[in-house]
């Protein structure tokens, strides 16, 4: 049973040894919470709780301390994909909700899986999922001073091997942050977030690159055609070179293969096959 989480790049300042801390000190707290699940629950139910831990975590851009985007308002993404079924939900912009995950698997069984704006928002109400502001006072401090470098890159995102060898992904953000109204992040697209019964992959970094390189499919069908995840990895993220894309990425594959990579400095995230790893 295996479990790699991300919070997204550490951008907030290279000198920033206090958030670099803080960062750890709570990917070390939820990765061990989620592989604690994870042995009494299978890979899909443990990415939506491993993935409401870090929704509520405000260090991180999703779900309570998202982006606030140009406008000054909060759209959030996300999504979810079983390897098992090849079900794949998501929502896209949604508002005023805790945990955009929880629409993401409360979609995952009905004919339509991946909702936008109003109709996912009003899809959340009607389902029980009550309001919520996800603002925090540190977001509105950011958007205020227009502080766009210290923002633009969090995303969190989860990939679990179960006890039954079945992996799944989850992947929610904030988005870029001052972002247009109605931009779409990878978050909620396969792109960013995609698994079959090989591997599964979730992705952060910049939404418009991960999309044009097709970057979590691309490693996904690579390892299913035989090459190791990291060389698949390695491979897929040197196809973003050319246009200098942005991009961070942690998957599972089911011979238990774990491994994590980033295109800039740099991607936070902990594994848990055992033993815990935090990034440093
Ligand atoms: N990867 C998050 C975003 O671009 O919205």
């Amino acid at each position: 049973m295996k479990l790699i989480i991300h919070g997204g790049f550490f951008s907030e300042s290279r000198t920033n040894q206090e958030v670099k801390h803080a960062k750890q000190e709570a990917l070390n707290e939820i990765v061990q919470l989620g592989h604690k699940y994870l042995q009494s629950h299978n890979a899909i139910e443990t990415v939506v709780y491993t993935a409401c831990l870090l929704e509520d975590c405000d260090l991180f851009n999703a779900g309570t301390g998202s982006q606030i985007q140009s406008d000054g308002k909060i759209r959030m993404s996300a999504s979810l994909m079983d390897g098992k079924t090849m079900q794949f939900s998501g929502v896209i912009n949604i508002e005023n909700v805790k945990n955009p995950i929880r629409i993401a698997e409360k979609l995952l069984p009905m004919e339509d899986k991946v909702l936008s704006g109003k109709g996912a928002s009003e899809f959340a109400l009607h389902n029980g999922y009550g309001y919520y502001n996800p603002e925090t006072p540190q977001r509105r401090h950011e958007y205020e001073k227009r502080l766009s470098d210290s923002i633009r890159l969090g995303t969190i995102g989860c990939v679990a091997l179960d006890f039954y060898g079945n992996l799944a992904a989850a992947t929610s953000t904030g988005g870029k942050g001052f972002e247009m109204p109605g931009r779409v992040s990878d978050s909620a697209t396969a792109a960013g977030n995609y698994v079959n019964e090989f591997a599964g992959v979730s992705c952060t970094g910049v939404g418009e690159d991960i999309v044009s390189g097709a970057v979590a499919p691309k490693i996904v069908t690579r390892v299913t055609d035989g090459m190791s995840l990291q060389l698949a990895t390695v491979k897929t993220l040197n196809e973003l070179k050319p246009f200098n894309g942005f991009a961070g990425v942690i998957g599972i594959s089911v011979n238990g293969d774990i491994y994590h990579a980033d295109t800039h400095p740099y991607m936070v995230w902990a594994s848990h096959d055992g033993q815990v790893e935090v990034f440093n």
